[in-house]
């Protein structure tokens, strides 16, 4: 069966909780379709409000972030349970800003993965390089080492139902988006590497997204491509642009 595309917007540290409900009524009539899972991922305080706009819509509510223990003394974390309860569906897990600026390592991303699928989450897992690692060839082995350990202990059934991101870090919010050849190639390469853990019909079933500057204009490119099932979108996720990239075609 043919991968159904997801095309999810990440509104990173974005949008009161006022500001989120003003930009779901704007964008729910522009973002109608039956051809791929529309997700917006929002910022914790903007959850619930945004699960309460996005009521009777195609429109699916993600978080950006969650702990991976059950509950307890961390403050200022948001534990799994609290996610379903208030209704999320999907969970971005080990974005590059959260490696970057709050120190989360694939140790960290591997416990996130395991607490989401245990509580019946979707992770939307993602991986990238830096352009020096890009410079030095090392790409494709940096990407494979992050999945390995993403998913260690990830069941192949909980495999099959993942979303990975891959998000080159020098594209992110630069205005520079990677080749489309780049894209897929490293799409690809993470697709072979869920076949090698995993199996054919798991590596077939998984969804495998491309984020870093994708707007309107690179889009319909990009989602073309053989191994990309749709986009993990920034900057362009807050504009009214959002409703032309998931309608791409
Ligand atoms: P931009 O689309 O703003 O480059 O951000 C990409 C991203 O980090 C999505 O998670």
């Amino acid at each position: 069966m043919a991968r159904k595309k997801i095309i999810a917007g990440n509104w990173k540290m974005n949008m009161t909780p006022s500001e989120a409900v003003a930009l779901i009524e704007k964008l729910k009539p522009l973002v109608v379709t039956d051809e791929a899972d529309v997700v917006f991922c929002v910022p914790a305080i903007d959850i619930i409000p945004a699960i309460e706009a996005a009521k009777g819509t195609n429109i699916q509510i993600g978080a950006e972030n969650m702990y991976f223990e059950e509950k307890g003394a961390f403050t200022g974390e948001i534990s799994p349970a609290m996610l379903v309860d208030a209704g999320v569906k999907y969970v971005i897990i080990g974005h590059s800003e959260r490696r970057e600026y709050f120190a989360e390592t694939d140790e960290t991303v591997n416990k996130k993965v395991l607490k989401a699928f245990e509580h019946g989450l979707t992770p939307i897992i993602c991986c990238g390089e830096s352009l020096t690692q890009r410079e030095q060839g090392i790409t494709i082995d940096w990407i494979r080492q992050q999945i390995k350990i993403a998913f260690l202990n990830v069941t192949a059934q909980q495999a099959e139902s993942a979303v990975i991101a891959y998000e080159p870090i020098w594209a992110i919010g630069t205005g520079k988006v990677a080749t489309t050849e780049q894209a897929q190639e490293v799409c690809a390469a993470i697709r072979a590497c869920i076949g090698e853990l995993y199996g054919a019909d798991t590596a077939a079933a998984i969804r495998i997204q491309y984020g870093g500057s994708v707007s309107a204009s690179s889009a319909p490119e990009l989602f073309a491509q053989a191994d990309i099932d749709g986009g993990l979108v920034g900057g362009a996720s807050l504009k009214e642009d959002f409703g032309k990239i998931v309608n791409y075609k």
